[in-house]
């Protein structure tokens, strides 16, 4: 398999690796050669799993990213390893119960619709918001990349709080580049359709042989990484080849 040479990238900081895409594009970036992953989750043994399985030098991090003082104890814990990862992929996000469900805006608690916009919008803000201050401090060139979803361009009935924080998630990532480009930070989405991940429930509606490889997501960070520091991919969008 031809491989994306990723060897001159000293880190990456993988958030959601325990499962799913995360756990994806961290063994793709360990196979294309990056020399150190930060694997963020709250799931400290599925972390553990996943690093005896990577050639990649590993620190693993057991953080609710949903948790502000966390946020910030995790950053901290960066910055006092002197050199600040410069390379962020935000897989972490979803359903705030790990499964996704559908039915209709009204009977949604408002609780739940919260804890989604906290989850896939408030969340990845936040921690936009440490991050980019270190990148800027020192003149140094960064990637974020967000993993948005087609439900922020294209919503189906069902899924309006999911839909409603990826299209605002699209909306942050787009309002920020503007202001990051010309410091050498780049900001990616890659917006896939289904993919075939624990977030998706059994169901005979859901054909998951029809799916998006969590691997075809990975493969697509790794190119975004590889690119040449002139070029900022801005939007990847990957959807099913047959629709589901
Ligand atoms: N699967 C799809 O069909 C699909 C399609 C389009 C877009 N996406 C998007 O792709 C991203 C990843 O989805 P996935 O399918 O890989 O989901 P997944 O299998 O449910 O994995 C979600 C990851 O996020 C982490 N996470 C969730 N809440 C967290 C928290 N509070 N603190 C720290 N980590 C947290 C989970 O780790 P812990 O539970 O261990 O903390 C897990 O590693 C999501 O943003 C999702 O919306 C998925």
């Amino acid at each position: 398999m031809v491989m994306d040479d990723l060897s001159n990238i000293e880190s990456v900081v993988v958030l959601g690796a325990s499962r799913g895409i995360g756990k994806a594009v961290a063994e793709r970036l360990s196979q294309c050669g990056v020399k150190k992953l930060h694997l963020v989750s709250r799931n400290l043994e599925a972390l553990e799993e996943l690093a005896k399985t990577l050639e990649a030098s590993c620190v693993l991090h057991s953080c609710d990213l949903l948790d502000d003082q966390a946020c910030q104890s995790f950053i901290h814990e960066l910055e006092d390893l002197g050199e600040f990862p410069r390379n962020w992929i935000f897989c972490a996000g979803g359903f705030p119960g790990g499964r996704m469900h559908t039915t209709s805006y009204e009977r949604h608690s408002w609780e739940a619709v919260d804890a989604m916009l906290n989850l896939n919008l408030r969340m990845p803000m936040k921690l936009t918001h440490l991050i980019v201050p270190e990148l800027l401090r020192d003149r140094r060139e960064g990637s974020l990349i967000y993993i948005s979803s087609q439900s922020g361009y294209f919503a189906r009935p069902g899924l309006v709080p999911y839909a409603a924080s990826k299209f605002g998630l699209n909306g942050f990532v787009k309002s920020i580049f503007p202001e990051l480009r010309e410091n050498g930070v780049k900001v990616s989405i890659v917006a896939p359709g289904y993919v075939d991940t624990p977030l998706i429930p059994d169901s005979p509606n859901l054909d998951k042989a029809k799916m998006i490889h969590p691997e075809d997501v990975a493969k697509t960070v790794s190119c975004a990484l590889g690119l040449s520091a002139t070029c900022c991919p801005l939007e990847f969008h990957l959807l099913t080849q047959q629709q589901i």
